[in-house]
């Protein structure tokens, strides 16, 4: 099926052939949402655009258009208004049409995208050897959410981790071990709490001690050389954090298809990098190091800046791993796109690497590499949150207590309303309210912000958050039950009637759930979808207010059921792409 902005597309493309001819075919017609319901649902800007290519007045341009645009089956005649814009407002037999049409389509009537890509998202990498914290949270979440619209529409995503497996914590915690408890590298009687323990001690060292920083480094050197020994105690402690990190990404309900893909597995290719920069010229030596010398980065002094991609000692860094990894995300997995929803504290990290990317004609015209920065969760003090002791929050902690007070919210309501349920009920709801309301608090803010965590704000059953949406769903599926209805069986044949304002309203806002969709895939700002999808439900309430559904006769009766489960299936879609489960009683 074609979306109506398809459609209206279509048509404008037409008409501006017919009108200004053959040149102007696949003009964008600049379509919007009409600011205001008084001029229609639709607005085209092209005639503006295209006054100074044609030398004519937008206005007169936009009767040229209006003349041509054969919009009968789907509009009211079209206007002309203000300097030239050209509005439009849909027939509601045809939002009707529409409507049906997509009934019975378990994808609402979304398309696959005509030009599917190979999109690798980079996330959730996580460092291991100490344990994730709330800074993790936002990658994780919004790296899920991305990949499911992404895959959704029809691209081919690759999921990807590239886990912090490497550097430097690495040395130091293999340095410290070896030192302190030699026995915890050989036999792997760790368990993660003590690694934790560990790291924190072996930073404290490493930060008060020349001589261990030494060591330390020494320990990476030969790791990245393959030692051995000192890859057996690498093993392990890789191990036991991913065993830890796997269970909080299960508890999160992230994609089981995340594949590892950490920065050790590039180090068979971290030396051709440097053969290539070598062989570009790129590569300059500066005080022993090998560098590169960045366009548009400098130091205090005001000289270039270095990128740093093998350090004196020979070891190789961050960068020199990126760098590894973008080549064989070009060369071998063939990607078109890749995406990385990381933190903003990284923006010139990205910036550089992609740099160098390009000047060495790795990222060639036809790859759009992307960092989508994420912003960071502050506590209600306006700081980065903290736990209790000072250190950045525990992911698992943060997680654990959202679902605590989401049963401690639904314990109290079942006391209010005298209601009984299994434990099985108030475990389940609990978990998805919970780890709903973390997500959707994240995902409804623009990534690139900072937010303060509040349990209380993403927990209230009114506003912009996920417990209001599960409400929303949750309210028709309690008028199935309570109507005896079955959604999936009411009539292909029974025509859906449009003739309240706050019906035809909805059924509108129903229909630009595609454009919603596309424009996420497009910016990658899932605050987008959680903003429609909060719209939704208000003209879902507005519709439901003002429209008896049970009550009504037949044949509207019918049609109002329908409306209804077009919005609860557009809301379970929809949160289901923001990686969140709905509920059919909470
Ligand atoms: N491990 C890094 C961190 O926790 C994030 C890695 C992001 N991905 C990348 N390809 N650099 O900060």
């Amino acid at each position: 099926m074609n979306s109506t902005i398809a459609q209206l597309k279509d048509r404008f493309d037409q008409a501006l052939v017919a009108a200004f001819g053959d040149d102007l075919a696949g003009t964008d017609p600049i379509l919007v949402a009409a600011s205001n319901p008084k001029f229609g649902d639709y607005q085209a800007n092209v005639a503006m655009s295209l006054a100074k290519r044609l030398g004519q007045a937008p206005r007169a341009i936009a009767e040229q258009i209006v003349q041509q645009l054969q919009v009968e089956d789907l509009c009211e005649p079209p206007t002309v208004a203000g300097p030239g814009f050209v509005n439009l407002r849909f027939k509601p037999s045809y939002i009707e049409a529409q409507l049906k049409a997509i009934q019975a389509d378990p994808r609402l009537g979304i398309g696959s995208t005509p030009q599917p890509q190979r999109v690798i998202v980079d996330y959730p990498s996580p460092n291991i050897a100490k344990e994730m914290h709330v800074g993790h949270l936002r990658p994780c979440i919004i790296g899920d959410c991305l990949a499911r619209i992404l895959e959704f529409l029809g691209h081919d995503v690759l999921r990807l981790s590239h886990i912090g497996d490497w550097g430097t914590p690495f040395g130091m915690l293999i340095a410290y071990l070896r030192e302190a408890y030699p026995e915890a590298l050989t036999t792997g009687s760790l368990d993660l709490a003590d690694l934790a323990m560990f790291y924190r001690q072996a930073k404290q060292r490493f930060d008060g001690d020349e001589a261990f920083q030494a060591i330390a480094r020494t320990s990476v050197v030969q790791l990245q050389a393959g030692d051995p020994e000192t890859i057996q105690a690498w093993k392990i402690v890789c191990d036991l954090s991913n065993r830890t990190n796997l269970k909080l990404f299960d508890v999160m309900g992230l994609s089981p298809l995340i594949k590892e893909r950490g920065e050790s597995f590039y180090n068979p290719f971290l030396a051709d990098v440097l053969v290539e920069l070598k062989r570009l010229g790129l590569l300059v030596e500066d005080s022993g190091a090998q560098c590169v010398f960045l366009d548009g980065f400098t130091n205090k002094e005001g000289k270039p800046l270095p990128l740093i991609v093998q350090k004196t000692d020979g070891g190789y860094n961050y960068a020199t791993t990126d760098l590894a990894a973008i080549r064989y995300r070009v060369g071998v997995d063939r990607v078109q796109r890749v995406v990385y929803p990381v933190g903003a504290e990284q923006i010139n990290h990205f910036a550089q690497i992609f740099q160098v990317g390009r000047r060495a004609g790795w990222i060639t015209d036809d790859v759009e590499f992307v960092h989508t920065p994420l912003g960071s969760i502050l506590g209600e003090d306006g700081k980065k949150l903290k736990s209790r002791s000072g250190e950045a929050a525990r992911l698992q902690d943060l997680l654990v207590e959202a679902i605590a007070r989401a049963r401690a919210d639904l314990e109290t309501r079942l006391v209010e309303e005298a209601r009984v349920e299994t434990e099985e009920f108030i475990a389940n709801v609990a978990q998805i309210v919970g780890m709903g309301a973390v997500k959707y608090a994240d995902l409804s803010q623009n990534r690139t912000s900072n937010y303060i965590f509040s349990y209380d704000k993403m927990l209230a059953l009114q506003g912009n958050t996920a417990p209001y949406m599960l409400y929303a769903y949750v309210r028709v599926q309690g008028i199935s039950r309570r109507g005896g209805i079955d959604f999936s069986a009411l009539g292909a044949d029974c025509p859906i009637l449009l003739h309240d304002e706050t019906e035809l309203a909805l059924a509108k806002y129903l229909l630009q759930f595609d454009e919603v969709l596309d424009s996420v895939a497009a910016d990658l700002l899932p605050n987008r979808l959680c903003e429609y999808l909060f719209e939704l439900s208000k003209k879902f309430n507005q519709f439901y207010d003002r429209c008896p559904i049970l009550q009504a006769e037949e044949p509207q009766r019918t049609s109002r059921l329908i409306l209804a489960d077009l919005m609860a299936r557009t809301i379970k879609l929809g949160l289901s792409l923001l990686g969140i489960q709905v509920l059919e009683r909470m």
